[in-house]
């Protein structure tokens, strides 16, 4: 992937990078212009210390988690390679950052295991930095076990000071000592800082930010704060930018789309960024994720089955099938009423793709509840799934109720459901066989690279053999074998 990256500045940042130019001092207002002033600062410590090497520096940042993260990373990345950093894939790098996920405990297992590999490296470079930020850094005993154990860290923030990126960057840069910044609540959206996107042609744009929902098991709103929406009037001046640069499809990225614009001044619905998103020219492909079922309105089924660019696929987390559970899990919706909004939908547009996560072992599951779960997966007839084994996250309601499952029960549940998830995702993948499908070609084939690999609008991913880099162009391809979750092709 990294041939093809491309750092996108804003030409709003560009002329703050020159105006920082000028100043002596960093600005005192928390905002862009301090950053651009920042990265002028790290660029200046970066290239003495490359002088003093003879080499170039390099970074590798690692991402861990969900799309979301994904996005934070490009950010992260943007302010590395202006700072004057080469990308590199391995670890052995200058500057290596560990961008975390909580969700899960096993992702937070993950990131001590690797960040003990590191050790190496670091006794090879005396200069090498170690940073890691994300969600993982929001909770207090993770940050006092790097604190006592870890100390070979140098630096650690959390969700809520990345657009601080730069400066906590020149700091780390000038000190030996162990950072540690981490807010407890969000300040203002910072607008405008650059980013180092993985393709040219699509990106991921965040519309909102935290969460509020409080699902009984989930970290998340401990962990990224409360929901805030960008204004609608930066989401499109930053997507037409974007357009500008070569982009044809956004993903729009929000803990739950479907409240997108509740609390802002002049409130704006999701249907309605969607619409406005939608006259922008260039702009051929449009994704979101996630939906919320309690949230997803009439009017954005009726915008999505109008619209030529809103993609037809849509994930829709159920979590599980028991109106009992999802009750505790508080949800917010019951088995009949989620599964009467995928009928709306179909029946709106009846080639969607619907793709779903579903926990396995919320406290208290019974068989029965299980079974309702599989019953919903039969129903629906679910494109594909995430299905995660429920893992107890400290400080959330379900960690401390009782009748915590036990883990042979939900192994024996976990196989069956994802049996029957695989079962129903591979004959409705092979429903598009023999049509032709307009398809974004992505990039080269890992294996083979006398083919290229793309998307179609549902989601679905297609080999098809190219001699040319179809990189970024819509193509009409012929869908000529289904092969389980994917399709081999031909461009006609
Ligand atoms: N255990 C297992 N899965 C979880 N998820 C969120 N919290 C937990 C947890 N404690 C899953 C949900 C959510 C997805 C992003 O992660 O299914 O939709
Ligand atoms: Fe977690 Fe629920 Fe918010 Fe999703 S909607 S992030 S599952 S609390």
């Amino acid at each position: 992937m990294m041939g093809q990256s491309a750092v996108f500045e804003s030409e709003e940042f560009r002329e703050l990078t020159a105006i920082a130019r000028t100043m002596k001092e960093p600005p005192e207002e928390d905002g862009s212009l301090r950053q651009a002033w920042y990265i002028n600062r790290a660029r200046t410590v970066l290239s003495e210390r490359e002088k003093r090497l003879g080499r170039k520096l390099t970074f590798c940042v690692v991402t861990f988690g969900c799309q979301m993260n994904e996005r934070d990373s490009e950010k992260l990345r943007g302010v590395l390679k202006l700072a004057g950093y080469e990308e590199s894939e391995s670890e052995d790098a200058d500057f290596v950052l560990y961008n975390t996920c909580t969700v899960r405990e096993n992702a937070n297992i993950r990131v001590y295991g690797r960040l003990g590999s590191l050790t190496a490296y670091r006794k090879k470079n005396p200069d090498m930095r170690i940073a890691l930020c994300g969600c993982m850094m929001q909770e207090k005993e993770v940050v006092e076990k790097i604190r006592t154990s870890y100390r070979y860290v140098n630096l650690v923030f959390g969700t809520h000071n990345l657009h601080r990126f730069a400066e906590l960057l020149a700091a780390c840069l000038m000190s030996d000592e162990q950072i540690i910044d981490i807010a407890q609540q969000g300040s203002s959206i910072v607008e405008n800082l650059p980013a180092e996107r993985t393709y040219p042609f699509k990106s991921g744009v965040n519309i909102m930010y935290g969460c509020n929902n409080f699902c009984s098991y989930c970290i998340v709103p401990y962990v990224r704060g409360r929901e805030k929406s960008r204004e609608a009037k930066e989401i499109l001046r930053e997507i037409e930018q974007l357009a500008d640069d070569g982009v044809v499809e956004v993903m729009l990225l929000g803990q739950n789309v479907n409240s997108y614009g509740k609390g802002l001044e002049t409130p704006v619905s999701f249907a309605q960024l969607l619409s406005e998103i939608e006259k922008i020219d260039k702009i051929q492909r449009i994704r979101f994720m996630t939906s919320h079922p309690k949230d997803l309105s009439d009017d954005l089924i009726s915008v999505m089955a109008q619209s030529s660019k809103i993609c037809r696929h849509l994930h829709l987390p159920v979590q599980s099938g028991s109106s009992r559970l999802l009750k505790i899990m508080n949800r917010h919706y019951t088995k009949e009423s989620y599964i009467a909004l995928t009928k709306k939908l179909k029946e709106a547009m009846p080639d969607l793709s619907l793709t779903t996560d579903i926990i396995v072992g919320f406290p208290g599951e019974t068989e029965e509840d299980f079974l309702e779960t599989l019953d919903v997966v039969r129903q629906v007839q679910y494109d594909s799934a995430f299905t995660f084994i429920y893992s107890r996250r400290t400080g959330t309601p379900a960690a401390a109720m009782e009748d915590q499952i036990s883990e042979d029960v939900i192994r024996d549940r976990f196989d069956r459901l994802l049996k029957e998830v695989q079962q129903i995702g591979r004959a409705r993948s092979s429903r598009f066989e023999g049509q032709i499908l307009p398809v974004l070609a992505e990039s080269r084939n890992r294996q083979d690279p006398n083919l290229m690999t793309g998307r179609t609008s549902h989601n679905l991913v297609v080999h098809f053999p190219s001699k040319e880099d179809l990189s970024g162009s819509i193509v009409n391809v012929r869908l000529s074998e289904s092969c389980g979750f994917y399709y081999m092709g031909e461009r006609v």
